[in-house]
């Protein structure tokens, strides 16, 4: 077997991500009152002109921790989860103005689901 370029690499990973993202329909995705990943008006800075957020859900699914990998982790835990997360794949920051001050709030522009992480608004 020759050595596979980075490149190629990077898109094999690519198309399995895709691949994956496929075998998942949307109807499987959505648990109660989930909806798809998108941008949603945030009612609570949309004063002036409108502030877009990123929610929704992904693709997320749990199951039991195979035996071999139990074995190896610091703290056992019999149920493994996996899960993306629906993030700002773009955003900007804006000031807000509210009474007492202008606090800066980030404008998403674009969502996609990737790493789970936690960010401030
Ligand atoms: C946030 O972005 C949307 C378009 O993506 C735009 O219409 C809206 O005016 C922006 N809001 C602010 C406060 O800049
Ligand atoms: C997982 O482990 C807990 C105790 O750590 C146990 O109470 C529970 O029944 C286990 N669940 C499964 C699905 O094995």
């Amino acid at each position: 077997m020759g050595s596979v370029k980075p490149a190629g690499l990077s898109l094999l990973l690519l198309s399995f991500l895709v691949y994956i993202a496929d075998s998942y329909p949307k109807r499987d995705l959505s648990n109660m009152g989930c909806d798809e990943c998108t941008l949603k008006r945030n009612t609570i800075f949309s004063k002036d002109s409108p502030i877009y957020q990123c929610m929704g859900c992904c693709f997320s699914r749990a199951y039991p921790t195979p035996l071999k990998s139990i074995v190896t982790m610091p703290v056992r835990k019999n149920i493994t989860s996996e899960a993306t997360c629906c993030v700002a794949k773009s955003s900007y920051e804006v000031q807000v103005q509210t009474l007492s001050a202008n606090i800066p709030v980030k404008n998403h522009t674009e969502c996609h689901c990737s790493t789970c992480y936690y960010h401030k608004i």
